[in-house]
């Protein structure tokens, strides 16, 4: 496995040549979640990259960047058992050198839901991505559906920056209880872990409802606020909503493809999740 920390060491490297290339970007702390990616990616690709690199641009919380969960060690070993064969640790000041202040803004997409909650975050991934992306130019890029805007801030920014890569979606890995596996859950202390299996139970309770028939957003998100509430206090959500999986926008009536949308926090730890209503009901 080959370890590369500069750019210039990057497009040197022979395998990115002549062969297909998989990118999976991630911050580190690895997982199941990650590794699901890993995996298709190694399936799909002759060559897979794995990124890993705690953006500074998108927290907006110095604390939270602070506090982002890193084992360096670890994650290589995961990565040399997983048969990864490069991995590019970007340095911050490659990324960001002095003077650095050109942005890729996703406009509309990245100023709603958590747009609002963490003001230029998407600005930040989008940028980041992008520079990923023109540095490694992969042809194929791998994103979990647990970020479900952010894949769709990925995939606009591919496409309306005329970058030749195919998009790739993975599904959402979960937790016995159905929490979604992040670097996030070790921040929580062992009852807040406990409740926070209500945020998936409450998603499958408005899916059934959604099998049954019912398409009034207002009904189904009310219903899965009831069930959050069972848990959770009023103040600890911080949206629930149900929108276009495309274009994030508001639905009054959940029609193809649409999205419900939680986050929720516990102290200073947000838990974002989101389910897609109608390819579960294709899938049946
Ligand atoms: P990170 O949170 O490390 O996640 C890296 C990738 O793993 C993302 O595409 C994310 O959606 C995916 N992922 C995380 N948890 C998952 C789970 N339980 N199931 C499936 N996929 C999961 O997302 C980022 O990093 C950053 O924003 C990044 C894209 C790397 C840009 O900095």
């Amino acid at each position: 496995m080959d370890i590369v920390t500069t750019i210039k060491e990057i497009r040197q490297e022979p395998m990115l040549k002549s062969m297909s290339v998989g990118l999976v970007p991630t911050m580190g702390s690895l997982h199941q979640g990650h590794l699901a990616l890993i995996r298709r990616a190694i399936s799909e690709n002759q060559v897979v990259v794995v990124s890993i690199f705690v953006n500074p641009t998108q927290f907006n919380d110095t604390r939270d960047l602070e506090n982002y969960p890193r084992d360096l060690d670890a994650d290589l070993a995961v990565l040399e058992t997983e048969k990864v064969d490069i991995v590019y640790l970007p340095l911050v000041e490659e990324i960001y050198p002095p003077g650095f202040d050109t942005w890729v803004d996703p406009g509309k997409l990245g100023t709603t839901l958590e747009g609002i909650a963490r003001p230029g975050h998407f600005r930040g991934v989008a940028t980041v991505v992008a520079k990923l992306f023109n540095v490694i130019r992969p042809d194929r890029a791998y994103f979990g559906q647990k970020d479900g805007q952010q894949v769709a801030v990925i995939k606009h920014v591919a496409m309306d920056l005329n970058i030749p890569v195919e998009i790739l979606v993975v599904d959402t890995v979960r937790e016995w209880d159905g929490l979604p596996y992040s670097s996030r859950n070790i921040q929580l202390t062992p009852q807040r872990r406990i409740q926070a299996g209500v945020i998936y139970k409450s998603m499958l309770g408005a899916l059934q409802l959604f099998k049954e028939g019912e398409r009034s957003v207002a009904k189904l998100r009310a219903h899965i606020l009831e069930t959050l509430l069972n848990e959770l206090d009023q103040e600890q959500i911080e949206y629930v909503d149900i929108v276009n999986a495309d274009t994030m926008d508001r639905l009054h009536y959940a029609e193809d493809p649409s999205l419900i949308l939680v986050a929720v926090r516990f102290g200073k730890t947000r838990l974002i999740d989101n389910l897609n209503l109608t390819r579960h009901l294709t899938l049946g």
